[in-house]
C-alpha cells in the first residue's frame, strides 16, 4: 500500500547556487525550509578563489538567511590555473571550506576563470590529495568540436579516468551526472569517487527542452539527455549505493535572462526539490531509499555528522507558483504552474 507520510532525517543539498547581493535573500529561504546544510558553489563574479573570499561570502549568506532557519553553508573554493598549494592548506585548516570546485574554463555560468588545462592545476590537486580536501567536478569538455550532448562522456574518457589514476587518494565528486556513462564510471570507480544527481536530470529527458516549443527553463548544463540516460540516473539514485547523493544544482537566473535569445543555463529547483525527488523515488517503488540518498550518503562521503532533526513529507498535492520574486525581477521555478504530489510539513 502506498505511504501518505514519510518522516526522514533532515536532508542536505550537496550542490547549490545561491548567488549574491539582493538575490541571496530571495533564494535562501527555499533551501533553508528543507535542507540543514548545502555545498555552496563558488561561481560568483569575481569567483570565490580564496579562503578570505569564502569567509566573506559565508558571512553574507548567514546575514541574508531568515533568522529562524538553522542553516549551515558549506563553502567551496573555485579552482583556477593559479590556485596555490598554500591556499589549499589554508582551506583545509579553516572550519568552513569543505571542497574545491573545478570548472573547465568557459564551460558554464561564470566559468571564465576556470581551469584551462588540468595539468596546470596539478600542484593544487596534489595539495588537496595531501590534506584530503575533496574535488568537485563540472565534468564536461569545452571543445567546440564535440557535440554538446557528448561533452560529459568525453570528459570522462579524456580526463576523469586519468585523474582518478594520477591522484590515487583524492576524493572526488562528479557533479550533476547526466549520462549512463557517468553512472557506469562512478559505480566502477573506487569508493572515494562519488556523484551528485539533480532532480531535473532524474525527471526530464531532452524532449523536455522542445516540448511544443523551446523551453528555456529546462536549459541547464550539463544538458538533460536521452531517456535511456535518465533511466540510468534513476536506477543509480534509487539503488541504495552510497556513491550517489542529492545535489540539486538549483541555479537561479532572472526570468528575462532565461527567456532571451542567448539564455542562461540553470534550473531553479530549490522551492520544490525534496518533494520532486520524492515523486521520482516513489515512481520506482523505492521511496524508502530517499533518506539514504538525501540525508545519509552525502555527509558520510564528506565525513560530516548526519543531521539529527527530521522532516515530514505528506501526500498532499499543491500548485507551484508561476513565478517567484528575485531581486528586481522574478524567477520561474521548476514545474512552474504544475502540481506536486508531496508537501513538506512546516
Ligand atoms: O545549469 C547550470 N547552471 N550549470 C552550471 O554548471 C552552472 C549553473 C549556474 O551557475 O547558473
Ligand atoms: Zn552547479
Amino acid at each position: 500500500m502506498a505511504t501518505d507520510r514519510l518522516v526522514m532525517t533532515r536532508p542536505d543539498d550537496w550542490h547549490l547556487h545561491v548567488r549574491d547581493g539582493e538575490a541571496l535573500s530571495d533564494v535562501l529561504g527555499a533551501t533553508g525550509r528543507c535542507f540543514a546544510r548545502a555545498i555552496v558553489m563558488p561561481n560568483l563574479k569575481p569567483p570565490v578563489t580564496t579562503v578570505a573570499r569564502a569567509a566573506a561570502y559565508r558571512d553574507r549568506i548567514l546575514a541574508a538567511m531568515p533568522a529562524e532557519a538553522a542553516f549551515e553553508p558549506l563553502m567551496t573554493l573555485y579552482l583556477t590555473d593559479n590556485t596555490t598549494p598554500d591556499e589549499i592548506r589554508r582551506a583545509a585548516e579553516c572550519e568552513f571550506v569543505h571542497a574545491v570546485k573545478y570548472y573547465p574554463a568557459g564551460a558554464t555560468t561564470n566559468s571564465d576563470s576556470g581551469v584551462t588545462d588540468l595539468a596546470r592545476a596539478m600542484p593544487a590537486l596534489e595539495a588537496m590529495q595531501e590534506v584530503d580536501l575533496p574535488l568537485l567536478l563540472h565534468g564536461e569538455v569545452t571543445d567546440g568540436e564535440i557535440d554538446v550532448f557528448d561533452r560529459e562522456a568525453v570528459f570522462i574518457e579524456r580526463h576523469l579516468d586519468r585523474l582518478v589514476r594520477d591522484l590515487p587518494e583524492l576524493r572526488m565528486v562528479l557533479e550533476h551526472v547526466t549520462t549512463s556513462d557517468a553512472v557506469d564510471f562512478v559505480s566502477a570507480a573506487p569508493d572515494r569517487v562519488a556523484a551528485t544527481v539533480t532532480v531535473h536530470h532524474l525527471m526530464l529527458n531532452r524532449n523536455a527542452l522542445f516540448d511544443g516549443g523551446l523551453r528555456p527553463h529546462h536549459y541547464c548544463l550539463p544538458l538533460i539527455k536521452r531517456e535511456r540516460h535518465r533511466r540510468a540516473l534513476v536506477e543509480a539514485a534509487t539503488s541504495g549505493s552510497p556513491k550517489f547523493f542529492l545535489g540539486t544544482d538549483s541555479a537561479p537566473h532572472p526570468k528575462g535572462a532565461k527567456e532571451s535569445d542567448c539564455g542562461c543555463a540553470g534550473v531553479f529547483s530549490a522551492p520544490n526539490a525534496i518533494e520532486l525527488y520524492a515523486e521520482v523515488f516513489e515512481a520506482t517503488g523505492r521511496l524508502d531509499r530517499l533518506e539514504g540518498f538525501a540525508s545519509h550518503h552525502g555527509p558520510d562521503f564528506y565525513r560530516l555528522p548526519r543531521n539529527r532533526g527530521t522532516i515530514t513529507l505528506t501526500r498532499s498535492p499543491w500548485s507551484v507558483p508561476e513565478e517567484l520574486p528575485f531581486a528586481d525581477s522574478t524567477i520561474v521555478p521548476l514545474r512552474a504552474g504544475g502540481r506536486v504530489a508531496w508537501r513538506l510539513e512546516d
